[in-house]
């Protein structure tokens, strides 16, 4: 576990431990970029696509935005500067992954459309999938998994993106998720039928 001198950071264990991965591509590296509000299931759809990637025997791995702060961006905090500079990294990171050969899962918020674009813009082309995990609200203010919505509507946490901080939905995603009527199997299914549809299309 990394550290963090964030409060409201919470640690998610990856789905696929390093050890596994070291015991053993068949599908072209890329970014699969993970974009939504905080709840909206970013983090559980990156990791069940990276479980179903591996278990396919195929290299991949998961960038999450929580585990990112508690290391490599430990001092970001969630200005609109810190979070520019957050994505801008995790860019850098995405794609030197990409040239390592691993299908890539990234899994931050990333409320800005420039940043992301920014991202697509340092990727060959094909190579960024940004993948809008698109849920109400209300809906993931209902989850609240780590009651982190309920701090932020009392004023404890300032700056919360969708609360009192803008999320800018993407314009052309290649693709659109709807958390709150799929399934995470459904999810997966229609993402991992996008990457091979575009491998085939080659
Ligand atoms: S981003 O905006 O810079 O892309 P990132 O995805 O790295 O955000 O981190 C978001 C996670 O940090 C949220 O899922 C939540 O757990 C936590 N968090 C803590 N404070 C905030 C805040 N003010 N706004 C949004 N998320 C926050």
């Amino acid at each position: 576990m990394g550290t963090s001198n964030q409060p409201h950071i919470v640690w998610h264990e990856a789905s696929v431990s390093k050890e596994e991965r070291q015991k053993r591509n068949r599908l072209k590296s890329c970014v699969v970029w993970f974009t939504g509000l905080s709840g909206s299931g970013k983090s559980t759809l990156a990791n069940a696509l990276d479980r179903k990637l591996f278990e396919e025997g195929i290299h991949s791995y998961v960038l999450d935005g929580d585990n990112i702060r508690h290391g490599l961006n430990a001092g970001l905090g969630f200005s609109e500067e810190d979070r520019k500079e957050n994505i801008r990294r995790i860019g850098e990171v995405a794609k030197l992954f990409v040239d390592a050969g691993v299908v890539t899962s990234t899994a931050f918020i990333s409320p800005f459309r420039e940043d992301r674009d920014k991202v697509r813009g340092i990727l060959d082309d094909g190579e960024f999938i940004e993948v809008y995990v698109r849920c109400p609200l209300e809906t993931c203010e209902k989850r609240d998994p780590k009651g982190l919505y309920k701090k932020a509507r009392s004023g404890a946490i300032p700056e919360f993106t969708g609360i009192s901080s803008p999320y800018e939905e993407p314009v052309n995603p290649e693709l659109i998720i709807d958390t709150d009527q799929l399934t995470v199997e459904e999810a997966v299914e229609k993402i991992y039928a996008y990457l091979h549809a575009q491998e085939s299309g080659k």
